[in-house]
């Protein structure tokens, strides 16, 4: 019997689930392949007693269009950062990696795919290199992982922001007013620069580009004639004004490493209103409802296609690897080399160059 255990890792996304189903039921078409399932990442693996379920057809029917994760997923702690409580109260972090893997052998797993983003596929590269047999399978939401043309669930939360500029556009005119949506993306654009052209947004900021307050208020004062017009901007959470710096919520989370952004909307309102801009504004922010709810068709293909896809990488024992989709084909990449630096928005994309064809002010 062949056992390969499942971790979904990292903030969740649409098409988790899918995922998880191509999988099984691409092993099922093989003789003696069991599929396990890790509850919480690698805390299933990690907790006494472990929590590993069993994912068969039957446990899978009817979730490649349910958003989340049926086996949950978390983005703090993990194998090399285990937060361990002192008697002070405070945390400190244990590297239980080695013991993990040990855990595994003990439990007869052959194989895991983690399914997660680019914090996901590190740690991935790290339990590779100790000697465990991984694969990964890229998700996020974000779009930032690089060796692949796209990652699943971007798609959906393009569509998810797109729908509410449609929405904003209409209460915008009627109003007279400047909207300001934020968007998801951290250190990425994609999710705000894909928006904006499909949405026809006026302005969009993203994280590569620091935006000039004047240029952004001279775009949005073009789109008033006495006091009558309306705009929308879309701002990514990770962006932020020339020799300024990205708007951050605080966080007491245990084992929580990442900056927690937000609050980019707001903080443009604020220095467009200093820099002397007059028309009424109001900010939105999209927040998890961007990665909420069921995935869109696209994300679901592309999701079920990733799966079979490192189902059959553990039939042929190709690990270390990164399933990527590059199109038309579904390859594997070195873990290693889709780690080694973010997808980020370059100012030469062809979108950036439709963007600017279409009049979108990119704040510079
Ligand atoms: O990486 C995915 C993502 O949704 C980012 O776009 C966002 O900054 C972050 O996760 C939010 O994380 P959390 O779910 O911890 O608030």
């Amino acid at each position: 019997m062949n056992r390969l255990l499942i971790s979904t890792g990292g903030g969740d996304c649409p098409g988790l689930n899918a995922v998880i189903r191509a999988i099984v039921h691409r092993a099922s078409q093989e003789k003696d392949w069991e599929i396990l399932g890790s509850i919480q990442a690698f805390n299933g693996v990690l907790w006494e007693p472990s929590e590993i379920v069993v994912l068969d057809n039957n446990k899978v029917k009817g979730i490649h269009f349910q958003g989340g994760t049926i086996i949950e997923t978390t983005n703090k702690g993990g194998p090399f950062g285990w937060p361990v409580k002192n008697k002070d109260g405070s945390y400190t972090e244990v590297d239980r990696s080695d013991e993990m893997i040990r855990k595994l052998q003990y439990m007869g797993i052959d194989g895991v795919i983690n399914i997660g983003g680019d914090g996901s596929q590190r740690i991935s590269q790290l339990l590779w290199e100790k000697g465990l047999n991984i694969i990964g399978v890229p998700k996020t939401i974000d779009n930032d992982l690089s060796s692949t043309d796209s990652t699943f669930g971007f798609q959906t939360a393009v569509q998810i922001a797109t729908e509410s500029v449609d929405k904003l556009v209409t209460t915008a005119a009627s109003h007279n007013r400047v909207f300001v949506m934020e968007v998801m993306g951290r250190d990425a654009g994609w999710i705000a620069l894909n928006a904006a052209v499909a949405g026809g947004a006026e302005v969009a900021l993203i994280p590569e580009n620091p935006y000039d307050i004047q240029k952004v208020k001279a775009a949005l004062e073009k789109r008033f004639h006495h006091d009558r017009g309306f705009a929308v901007v879309v701002i990514s959470e990770g962006a932020k004004q020339q020799g300024g710096s990205v708007a951050t919520i605080k966080t007491e989370e245990v084992g929580y490493h990442n900056k927690r952004l937000g609050g980019a909307a707001r903080k443009l309102i604020e220095e467009l209103k200093a820099a002397g801009f007059k028309q009424d504004m109001r900010e939105t922010v999209l927040g998890h409802l961007q990665r909420g709810g069921v995935p869109i068709a696209y994300d679901r293909v592309l999701s079920a296609q990733f799966g079979v896809k490192a189902f059959e990488m553990a039939l042929e024992g190709d690990y270390g690897k990164m399933v990527s989709y590059q199109h038309p084909d579904f390859i594997s990449v070195p873990l290693k080399e889709a780690i080694a630096k973010p997808n980020l928005v370059d100012e030469k994309n062809q979108l950036v160059k439709t963007a600017l064809g279409l009049g979108i002010c990119l704040g510079n």
